[in-house]
């Protein structure tokens, strides 16, 4: 099975995390990057709110074709609750009928606030999800 972790992070524990995982699982790496720079004031305003209201944000061109694979693997930190912006602008670039993971890292672990709703977004894309994680960073 051919896999791909796509993975945004502003402070780099999802990077971590999506080493971690590459190693484990033998799969491809991809750090989906911002058009516009992110720091950590307008991470919070308007980052938190545009995260709370699932709104996407401008990403930098993929190079990778997703439909080469079989498995995609997506991670992202929560903000406010909620999956930051990339995250919804990884959602777009699902192609249809792909088994999907997702990690989410957050300073306590737990992203239950807005889970159903964006489990609803990978089946909306009409893909599988296999697995949802939350991961607790601390931070
Ligand atoms: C703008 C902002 C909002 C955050 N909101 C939350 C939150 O609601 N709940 C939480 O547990 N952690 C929150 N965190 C902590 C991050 O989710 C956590 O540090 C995560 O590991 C960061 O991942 P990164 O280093 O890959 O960017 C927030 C961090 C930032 C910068």
């Amino acid at each position: 099975m051919k896999t791909i972790i796509l993975y945004y992070s502003l402070g780099g524990h999802t990077k971590d995390e999506a080493e971690k995982l590459a190693a484990q699982r033998d799969a491809e790496m991809y750090a989906i990057e911002e058009v516009k720079r992110r720091n950590i004031l307008n991470a919070v305003i308007p980052g938190c709110f545009h995260a709370r209201n699932r709104k996407a944000s401008e990403i930098k061109a993929l190079s990778v074709d997703l439909n080469a694979y079989d498995r995609i693997m997506i991670g992202a930190p929560i903000w406010g609750g909620f999956p930051s912006p990339a995250f919804n602008s990884m959602i777009e670039l699902l192609p249809e009928e792909k088994e999907v993971e997702l990690f989410f890292c957050s300073g306590g672990g737990d992203s239950s606030m807005s889970s159903e709703g964006t489990r609803r977004m990978v089946a909306a894309r009409n893909c599988t999800l296999v697995e949802y994680r939350d991961i607790k960073t601390g931070k």
